[in-house]
């Protein structure tokens, strides 16, 4: 279980690369072939054990992700919001949410970024008491990510922001798990070049303290990012492929509520009722209340 670590979610920023598509609309809101693309990430966290969680977009789109999510009571967790006004930089999250982490542990997830595959291998993360916790993934475009270089010894020795000559193809997840000091930090930072508040800044403070456990990521993981056209179309068509093999859902909040326990039998029954019963989401998950697999 993920004791006292609570869950921020950051789905702000402009989604300029996805020009026009993200003109009317918070990007995160996206559909990734069946359901808005927050789903992923939140669905992640949930089954990882996190049950707290600090949603922070920009004061235009928040209202549509009350209006989807509400404060998470329906699916047994708990849901709050906060403005970022503009996108200073992922480590601005920690400055935001400072009284929502108070003394407790935090991880942050992108809402752009989709994990699937085995659970067990990020396990360890949740546990971790002290400093802080990243992956590292071999992707064949290091240069769009923060990267991460490794001695001999598996030790991190270096972390650059989208390298133009990148010291190694293992990209950092926007998957980040931190102490409570990570909110001074955050606060200490300065913006950036780009005027930001660099996520790798923070990971280099732990990182020169000896503080920052880098776990890389096997090959039975997948990590979608959605940062482009081409990018959410392969998400997209990822968890197509997945789902009708399967006939399972991926990323599907009220299934993970109830399959954790977070929700009853009649909870899960009256959030069934409340959907369109014509739609496949709902029917799918009639179908697993009535013939649990
Ligand atoms: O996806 C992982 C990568 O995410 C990491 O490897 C990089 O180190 C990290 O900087 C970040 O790179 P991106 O180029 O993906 O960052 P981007 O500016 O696109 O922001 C990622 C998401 O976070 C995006 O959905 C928008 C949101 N965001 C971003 C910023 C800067 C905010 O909500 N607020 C912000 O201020």
């Amino acid at each position: 279980m993920a004791n006292n670590l609570k869950g921020i979610i950051l789905a702000g920023g402009a989604g300029s690369r996805l020009f026009p598509i993200s003109l009317t609309g918070s990007k995160q809101l996206l559909p990734v072939y069946d359901k808005p693309m927050i789903y992923y990430p939140l669905s992640w966290q949930m089954l990882l054990g996190i049950r707290e969680f600090l949603l922070i977009s920009t004061p235009t789109d928040l209202p549509r992700f009350r209006e989807l999510l509400g404060d998470g009571s329906r699916l047994g967790i708990s849901i709050e919001y906060a403005e970022q006004p503009a996108p200073e930089g992922i480590a601005q999250a920690f400055v935001i949410g400072a009284d929502f982490i108070g003394n407790s542990r935090v991880s942050l997830i992108l809402g752009d970024n989709i994990f699937y595959g085995k659970l067990g291998e990020f396990r360890e993360a949740t546990e971790f008491t002290e400093g802080g916790f990243v992956y590292a993934y071999p992707v064949h475009d290091p240069e769009r990510y923060g990267v991460v270089e490794f001695d001999d010894n598996g030790f991190a020795i270096s972390i650059e922001e989208k390298p133009q000559n990148p010291k190694s193809r293992y990209a950092i997840p926007g998957l980040y798990y931190y102490d409570s000091r990570v909110v001074d930090i955050a606060q200490n930072l300065k913006p950036s070049k780009r005027g930001e508040l660099e996520i790798t800044d923070v990971n280099l403070q732990y990182m020169r303290e000896g503080k920052l456990r880098v776990k890389c990521l096997g090959r039975g993981v997948a990590w979608l990012d959605t940062g482009t056209q081409e990018s959410l179309l392969q998400a997209a068509n990822f968890i197509e492929t997945i789902e009708l093999r399967q006939g399972m859902k991926v990323g599907c909040p009220e299934e993970i509520a109830w399959r954790m326990k977070y929700i009853t039998n009649t909870q899960f029954d009256q959030i069934i009722g409340a959907m369109p019963a014509n739609s496949s989401y709902s029917k799918y998950l009639r179908n697993i209340l009535d013939i649990p697999g």
